[in-house]
């Protein structure tokens, strides 16, 4: 090439001296600049025209250039009307093509190079019809890559005085160089002193290409917690500008606490005492400061908590106050605290007026109270043996009996907060001196020799009475029933009726004693036959029979009488139980409640057919 180059200097300097001298002239045109991307295939024309029509000439010599670096030329192509040639051993001998005809010549690049972008010459010389030369700058192109965002993973705090970095973007590899404009929510970010700062690094890749660098510093507020920034890369391409977006990013955001609120987490509703309280303080900072609780009265005693949370276990009326929170660091904004109020509620033990057990006598009244303390309203139920017996604190107890006896339960319980409820009780004892049950305190009957009887004695009492028994006229007895509850006693003996029988049950306590007695009258078993005929008999026996009815009738109704009368004071009158012969029972209870013994025994020793008097009454 260097052979070439230097035969063609005075060659063309012959061409000059030739054609100088005509003063024809060749018009030439071409375009500035030919775009076009990488490893495409460039076209530059380049038309020319002589103006002397006349004077077309024979010989037209075509040659194309680059320029080599800064200054200095190199052919790479020649053609005449007999040659075409591309030159040897230059960057584009091999990558080229140039067609050729009466109106101009085109350069075509195969496989457009970075290296390519450089100034092509066309030069024409048509000796003495003129010569000429013209240039086109060849543009080449490559996008870069899509830019890659990341932003800082620390916390940004809004006190910092600078702006802080907050991302950084690269476009990586594209020809010329790219712009990359930073966006916050979709709005472009301008520099700006003091708010935006842009910090560019462009790196000349030793391929050629161009990687650019962008680092967005920026002064953030609180607001921007939630932003999403963004970068995009602006490239040129033939005859266009493209530009292409990155993914967007959010960055963590570190602002103080201006606001502090203080609340109870749990238990749901009102506090008991014994109750685990948890109270949650939250602010609204990032990151969220540890906090410091302190109730009101004690601002300088810090309780013990466990982060955002105090816990309170278990909780007494004391726990009841004011407590506060407030962030640990509170740089500047020292009047932030969250307060709130707790109201711990209790029911204390009841207690009952009289204590345990109150012993009393039989007839009296009593009241008992039974009040528990409590921050709330209360509710008071008596009860005894599991019935309802009263309403309310107090409990009237009127003309007591021995069933009055018993344990009382107040029950107190709390209808805002059924969980609190306490109790308390009474045991009441109703003392008495025995009584005996049943109607009589004499008893009198008749028995048939040789049979037993059963005597029963039932006593109430408090303390529980003790029977005993005084049995005079037969040994043969004994106990057959002994049985007690709280405060009634029974004994029962069986007695065989040997003689005329007295007996007495001697019930008593310490509040007394009572005595119930028995009188039997053993009669002698029937065991001969009547000493009359039953023909003349039968009339004496009706005979006597109606005069005793008759005379039985008389003197009841002078009893009668005369008890209304009032002379007989105690003069009482009842009904009989006759143990009849011949009964299938050996041993019949017999119960005879009546003081008029001779009129009832004539008619018994009538009714016997037995005419010996009863041996003692
Ligand atoms: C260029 O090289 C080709 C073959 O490689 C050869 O035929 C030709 O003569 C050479 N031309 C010049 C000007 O050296
Ligand atoms: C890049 O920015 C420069 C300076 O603002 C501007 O002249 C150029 O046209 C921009 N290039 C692109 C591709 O946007
Ligand atoms: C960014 O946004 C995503 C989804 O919106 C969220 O999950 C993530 O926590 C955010 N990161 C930061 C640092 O805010
Ligand atoms: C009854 O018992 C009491 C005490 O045991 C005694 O003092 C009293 O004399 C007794 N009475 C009779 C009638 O047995
Ligand atoms: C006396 O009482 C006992 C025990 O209750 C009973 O077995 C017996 O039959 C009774 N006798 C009479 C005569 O009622």
């Amino acid at each position: 090439m260097a052979f070439l180059h230097r035969s063609f200097v005075p060659l063309f300097l012959l061409f000059c001296l030739l054609g100088c001298s005509a003063w024809a002239k060749v018009e030439l045109t071409m375009q500035e600049s030919v775009e076009v991307y990488m490893g495409d295939s460039a076209q530059i024309p380049c038309h020319y025209s002589f103006t002397d029509a006349n004077s077309e000439p024979r010989f037209v010599m075509i040659q194309w250039f680059v320029r080599d670096g800064s200054s200095s030329r190199m052919r790479i192509f020649y053609g005449d009307g007999n040659d075409h040639m591309v030159d040897n051993q230059t960057d584009y001998s091999g990558r080229i093509e140039v067609t050729l005809d009466q109106q101009g010549t085109q350069l075509t690049i195969q496989n457009v190079q970075l290296s390519d972008e450089r100034e092509f010459f066309c030069q024409v010389n048509g000796l003495a019809a003129g010569s000429a030369e013209g240039k086109t700058h060849l543009k080449v192109f490559a996008r870069p890559e899509a830019p890659v965002i990341e932003g800082v993973q620390t916390g940004i705090s809004v006190t910092n005085d600078l702006p802080s970095k907050v991302a950084s973007c690269e476009a990586r590899n594209g020809f010329p160089k790219p712009n990359i404009t930073w966006y916050n929510n979709g709005i472009p970010l301008m520099p700006s002193p003091g708010y935006v700062n842009v910090l560019i690094l462009v790196t000349r890749e030793s391929s050629g290409f161009y990687s650019v660098q962008s680092t967005l510093e920026y002064k953030v507020v609180k607001e921007d917690k939630d932003a999403h920034f963004s970068c995009e890369v602006s490239f040129f391409v033939p005859g266009a500008i493209r530009t292409m977006e990155s993914n967007s990013i959010n960055i963590t955001i570190h602002y103080p606490t201006t606001m502090v609120e203080l609340w109870k987490e749990s238990p749901q509703g009102l506090v008991k005492e014994g109750d685990t309280v948890e109270l949650r303080c939250h602010g609204d900072g990032n990151p969220p400061p540890p906090f410091i609780f302190n109730r009101e009265q004690d601002q300088d005693v810090e309780l013990e908590s466990s982060g955002d949370m105090l816990i309170l276990s278990p909780v007494s009326r004391k726990d009841s106050g004011i407590y506060q929170c407030r962030p640990q660091d509170t740089d500047g904004y020292s009047d932030v605290k969250g307060e709130m109020q707790l109201t711990v509620h209790y029911l204390d033990p009841a207690v009952v007026v009289p204590k345990d057990s109150e012993v009393m006598v039989k007839g009296e009244d009593l009241t008992a109270t039974c009040n528990a303390l409590s921050s709330l309203k209360t509710n008071t139920v008596w009860y005894k043996d599991g019935k309802q017996v009263g309403k309310g604190n107090t409990l009237h107890l009127q003309d007591t009996t021995f069933e009055t006896t018993g344990e009382y339960i107040c029950e107190v319980t709390v209808p805002s907060l059924p969980s609190l409820h306490t109790s308390g009780s009474v045991h009441i004892i109703v003392q008495g001196s025995p009584q005996l049950m049943g109607v009589d305190q004499e008893v009198q009957l008749e028995e048939a020799t040789g049979r037993m009887v059963n005597l029963s004695c039932e006593a109430q009492g408090y303390p529980l009475p003790s029977i005993t028994w005084n049995i005079f006229g037969s040994q043969n007895w004994h106990e057959v029933v002994s049985k007690s509850n709280e405060h009634t006693a029974q004994s029962v003996v069986s007695v065989k009726v040997t003689s005329d029988i007295s007996a007495f049950c001697n019930v008593s306590n310490d509040m007394g004693t009572e005595v119930k007695a028995f009188s039997i009258k053993a009669i002698p078993r029937v065991t001969t036959t009547a000493p009359f005929s039953p023909a003349e008999g039968s009339g004496v026996i009706i005979v006597v029979i109606i005069l005793c009815l008759l005379l039985l009738a008389i003197l009841g109704s002078v009893l009668y009488f005369l008890h209304k009368k009032g002379k007989i004071p105690c003069g009482r009158s009842g009904k009989q139980e006759i143990t009849k012969e011949k009964t299938t029972k050996d041993d019949i209870v017999v119960e005879m409640k009546t003081n008029t013994k001779n009129e009832d025994a004539v008619l018994l020793k009538a009714v016997n057919g037995d005419k010996k008097a009863p041996s003692d009454q």
